[in-house]
């Protein structure tokens, strides 16, 4: 079992990694709540009531599946379903389930009687390495991803890595993608390690970055390599493109926008084709019928556009923030990544 604990004051809180870690939920439970809500989504594959303290009375809230439903009106509807249970401040929102579970949960909690405490037992790779842990939650309006949200910290997270047997390939991918991410990040091999050390390093890695910049004005920023295209991607086919997959083209797009900058030379740029190709087994081309001008106003549009169009790039500093970047600079990088 590893034990990483995000470093953050009197926020601090310990990520539990390994199979069978379900086991220490109920330590993360609050001692004085005496209710858990329990906010999933149908087929999540797992019972969490046999894992948590005898003493709590629990309730079940199911959000949709659809990435529609990551939305205010789900937000309502829990909280309503919250005040109708009588969940009081002293109790507990738990997330069971992937990212978009996680992300709606803990909004929820921040926003039911101005904030309660929340957990999360993470069920797919990319919740157990990125969505579960740091805090970010958040619902998408129609204007774009996960625009409305707050910072709200868990108080424990659980990745069960059992849980992961039964992840779909598609699932695993999107896992794969943001692991590509990391080791961009750091060069670490992720693939080189046994699956309980590649979750927990990539946990590790995450807790450091979230630690020195809880709220992203600094090197958080990071973390959202391969994001600015990756979110519009998503949004241009209506989601047919998962998180991961169209993350994984982001960074291969922005590795091509970092070489028209004259940020880094051809072998980075091939080292990324094969880093994530290759050795995480993604795509690096955008699929067909996606018009360019649409991804460029879904990246004005994103929220990280603040004074033109804002990229997390390699260079010779390593990976960091780039901002102002002329649209003009992306034909090339588009170019290369198949977008007519
Ligand atoms: N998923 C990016 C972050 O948590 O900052």
């Amino acid at each position: 079992m590893h034990r990483t604990r995000v470093q953050l004051g009197e926020r601090s809180y310990d990520v539990v990694v390994g199979r069978g870690s379900l086991r220490e939920l109920a330590g993360l439970v609050p001692a004085d709540a005496k209710r858990v809500a329990i906010v999933t989504q149908n087929g999540v594959p797992v019972d969490v009531a046999p894992h948590l303290p005898t003493h709590v009375a629990t309730s079940r809230h199911i959000v949709g599946e659809s990435e529609d439903d990551k939305s205010l009106a789900t937000i309502e509807r829990l909280c309503e379903e919250f005040a109708s249970v009588g969940l009081t401040r002293q109790d507990l929102v738990l997330g069971v389930g992937g990212g978009m579970v996680t992300d709606i949960a803990g909004f929820a909690a921040a926003s039911w009687h101005r904030g309660v405490r929340v957990a999360h037992v993470s069920t797919t790779l990319v919740g157990m390495i990125d969505a579960a842990i740091g805090g970010k939650t958040g619902v998408n309006l129609r204007s774009g991803k996960n625009l409305v949200g707050a910072f709200w910290q868990p108080c424990g997270v659980v990745c069960d890595t059992a849980l992961l047997d039964s992840l779909p390939e598609r699932e695993q991918r999107c896992g794969r993608g943001e692991m590509a991410k990391y080791h961009f990040l750091t060069g670490d091999d992720l693939l080189a390690l046994d699956l309980d050390e590649r979750v927990a390093r990539c946990v590790q890695i995450k807790a450091d970055i979230v630690g020195n910049d809880e709220r992203e004005s600094g090197r958080r920023a990071v973390l959202n390599y391969g994001h600015t295209l990756g979110h519009a991607l998503e949004i241009a086919t209506d989601f047919a493109l998962a998180h991961g997959e169209a993350v994984a083209v982001g960074m291969m797009f922005a590795a091509h926008l970092a070489r028209a900058l004259g940020r880094i030379d051809d072998a980075r740029v091939e080292l990324h084709r094969r880093v994530i190709q290759q050795h995480y087994g993604l795509s690096v081309s955008v699929p067909s019928g996606i018009d360019r001008q649409r991804l460029v106003d879904l990246m004005h549009s994103d929220k990280k556009a603040i004074d033109g169009l804002t990229f997390v790039l390699d260079g010779p500093r390593g990976i960091e923030v780039v901002r102002g970047v002329e649209a003009s600079a992306l034909e090339a990088a588009f170019t290369a990544v198949s977008v007519p």
